[in-house]
């Protein structure tokens, strides 16, 4: 078979799937990952796909157009400012949660904490996290266990430091032991046509529904948290928009104070904050 260049490869396979899943950034991304290459070096160089590339090529695409998220495809990520390891198993994390991030590393700054986050899934926030802060004690729960795996292969690829354990909720820590809780829980009704979107489709079921219209682990967490956190201590948990009402009513029935709607880059409520006083 004659040696298929990859640049007229890539502008036919844009034309073929106009209007698919599959845009021109994924196509793009597909070729990269195929090549081992940089974008830079795609552009700068010529480069020829073999028959075996090819076929692989085909299959990548027929799995991006049946909704499976380019991450799981390509098998990873990049957030905030590590590249993590995904699979079918877990989550793909979002922008969005990087508001977690920016507030928890604002409000700490270099002061050390104990902090968890409850709901790893990949090991985002509390990775992410660890590569920011090396003197904070950062733990990550999570209930699944292929989860866990794969965010200990990703701490051990990042050579970072976090203690994962596998526990419902906070059912396994101590009272009074934490100085700040993160999570980004599962928070959809299971009757949301999100569920049906493009990608979401395709992830764990149980990292993104909820009970109760969406609230059930919400309100467990909030509720939970006040009881692990120490005197002084906070808790950041991600949302819907739609559900930060709600979620404020929960911090007050639990008698949190200095409760707070932050919002994301789209200008939505995305986390709300207590402390437990
Ligand atoms: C929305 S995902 C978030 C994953 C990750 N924190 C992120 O932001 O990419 C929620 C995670 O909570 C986990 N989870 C669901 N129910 C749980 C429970 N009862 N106890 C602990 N973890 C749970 C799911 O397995 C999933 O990994």
């Amino acid at each position: 078979m004659t040696r298929l260049l990859a640049s007229d490869l890539l502008k036919e396979q844009i034309l073929i799937n106009k209007n698919t899943n599959c845009d021109r950034v994924d196509l793009e991304q597909i070729f990269l990952f195929i090549l081992k290459v940089t974008r830079s070096d795609f552009y700068s160089k010529s480069h020829y796909l073999s028959s075996e590339d090819y076929k692989n090529l085909g299959d990548m695409i027929n799995r991006r157009n049946d909704g499976e998220p380019l991450a799981y495809i390509v098998g990873k990520i990049g957030f905030w400012n590590i590249d993590l390891k995904v699979n079918k198993h877990v989550l793909v994390p979002r922008p969005e949660t990087e508001t977690i991030m920016e507030l928890v590393l604002d409000s700490f700054d270099q002061q050390s904490i104990k902090i968890l986050d409850a709901g790893t899934g990949s090991g985002a926030i509390a990775l992410a996290l660890a590569s920011e802060r090396k003197n904070w004690l950062i733990y990550a729960l999570e209930k699944s266990e292929n989860s866990i795996k794969i965010a200990i292969d990703n701490m051990n690829n990042l050579g970072l430091r976090v203690g994962f354990f596998r526990s419902n909720w906070l059912d396994a820590i101590q009272s009074s032991s934490l100085d700040v809780v993160v999570s980004n829980p599962p928070y959809i009704d299971a009757n949301d046509l999100r569920l049906k979107a493009d990608g979401v489709s395709k992830e764990p079921i149980e990292a993104l529904v909820s009970k109760d219209q969406g609230f059930a682990d919400l309100n467990k967490i909030i509720k939970d948290s006040f009881r692990c956190l120490v005197k002084g201590g906070r808790i950041f948990v991600e949302h819907a928009p739609e559900q930060s009402d709600l979620v404020e009513e929960f911090y007050e029935e639990s008698n949190y104070t200095a409760i707070e709607v932050h919002k994301d880059l789209n200008g939505d409520n995305r986390v709300s904050s207590g402390i437990k006083n």
